[in-house]
């Protein structure tokens, strides 16, 4: 299934394009929104399998062009390159949660990991001249050696996760060393946003947080509470990756906010925010901590401030009360929704939907 514009007008033709892999993802969509603001033509790669879970992108439908591929399958990644005849190529693909890395760990390295040497041989093969970006993580510092970590820092990676992210950002420097490409690695620190999955620890909490404040759950099952994070708003985020693409020449470059704080007190944030005690509503469970645990992440941006002139915008406060409120209102709408159908409030059931979340983690 192509489709995607076929645009004769000559204003329309000089529009920049690109092309981006995991577009239905958090950031995918709202890189789209981004560039889709700068004027860009944007094709968006999307497993077929996937064409049901485009919620994060539903918005954007008409405006962009959805090209079938895997980042698994070299050949579907060059005929994407060959249609979309990107200016830019954005791999944001991933197998991005941790827990699942270790459930998955040949999985998570087909597509995290060789997913990359696919992209960039998609450019390679195409057009050399393509400019490259890479969504490397944090989680590449892991046990780090030094805090904030920088550009210079070492890797240990602590999970599959991490250790797929190590190979993705060194091929990325392999192949603009070895070919010429302009291919940039963003080391992107704990990104959050309204649309992160529900898994991830923040969702999982502001989403909580807004359902108890509801009547709709009872508690709330979490694992290592003293992990301390570097977490940023997303829709910043995707600015700096744009900005590594218009740099003069390529390179690596940590985006962070440099200010950490603990689960807990994220915790305790987003209960407050709905006036509640976070102490009545949250229960450990042993079951959700890691088997080898990233203790403290928090980075140093000071290169991307100098040269790309990035700095974020949402600061921990507001992105706390922002995902909450957002959760508050999805969840009166889905209540709403299902009382139609059910007849009636039932916690037993939220509930449940609660389990299935926590079941991957175990
Ligand atoms: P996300 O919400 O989990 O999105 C991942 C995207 O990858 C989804 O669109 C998913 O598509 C797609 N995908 C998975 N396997 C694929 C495959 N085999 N072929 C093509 N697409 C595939 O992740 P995110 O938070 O937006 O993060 C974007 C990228 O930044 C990821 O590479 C992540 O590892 C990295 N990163 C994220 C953070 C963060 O804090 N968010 C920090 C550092 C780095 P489906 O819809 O089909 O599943
Ligand atoms: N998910 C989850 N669920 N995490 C929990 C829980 C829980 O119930 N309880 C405590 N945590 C702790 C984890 O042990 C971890 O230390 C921290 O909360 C953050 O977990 P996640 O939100 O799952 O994110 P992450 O830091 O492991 O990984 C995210 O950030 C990376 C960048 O550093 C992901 O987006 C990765 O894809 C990304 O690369």
């Amino acid at each position: 299934m192509l489709d995607y514009p076929e645009e004769q007008d000559e204003v329309v033709r000089k529009r920049p394009k690109a092309l981006i892999t995991g577009i239905t993802g958090q950031d995918g969509s709202y890189l789209a929104e981004l560039l889709l603001k700068k004027g860009y033509q944007i094709y968006g790669i999307v497993r077929p399998s996937s064409v049901s879970r485009v919620e994060r992108i539903e918005h954007l439908l008409g405006r962009l062009s959805i090209v079938p591929g895997d980042v698994t399958d070299l050949p579907s990644v060059i005929r994407a390159v060959e249609v979309a005849q990107p200016d830019e190529v954005y791999n944001l693909a991933a197998q991005s949660f941790v827990p699942t890395s270790w459930q998955e760990p040949f999985a998570t390295a087909h597509v995290t990991a060789l997913g990359v040497t696919n992209c960039l041989e998609a450019v390679r093969v195409v057009n050399p001249a393509i400019r490259f970006y890479q969504a490397s993580s944090s989680e590449m510092f892991g046990n780090a050696q030094e805090s904030p970590q920088n550009e210079q820092t070492p890797f240990h990676p602590r999970s599959p996760y991490g250790v797929s992210k190590v190979y993705g950002h060194l091929i990325t420097v392999n192949y603009r060393e070895s070919y010429g490409i302009f291919a940039c690695s963003g080391i992107l620190f704990n990104h959050e946003s309204p649309r992160r999955g529900e898994d991830f620890v923040t969702r999982k909490i502001t989403r909580a947080a807004a359902r108890i404040a509801l009547g709709l759950q009872a508690k709330l099952q979490l694992g290592n509470l003293e992990a301390k994070r570097d977490w940023g708003f997303a829709g910043d985020y995707v600015e700096a990756m744009w900005r590594m693409l218009q740099a003069e020449s390529p390179g690596e470059y940590v985006i962070a906010t440099g200010v950490v704080h603990s689960v807990r007190e994220f915790v305790e944030k987003a209960f407050e925010h709905v006036d509640l005690d976070w102490r009545e509503f949250v229960e450990v469970d042993p079951r959700l901590t890691r088997p080898a645990e990233v203790h403290c992440l928090v980075g140093d941006a000071t290169k991307a401030r100098r040269e790309l002139r990035w700095a974020p915008r949402v600061a921990f406060e507001a992105l706390v009360d922002m995902m909450v409120d957002q959760d508050v209102e999805k969840a009166e709408k889905h209540e709403n929704l299902g009382r139609r159908y059910r007849g009636s409030n039932s916690l037993k059931e939220t509930e449940e939907e609660s389990q299935v979340v926590d079941a991957r983690q175990r």
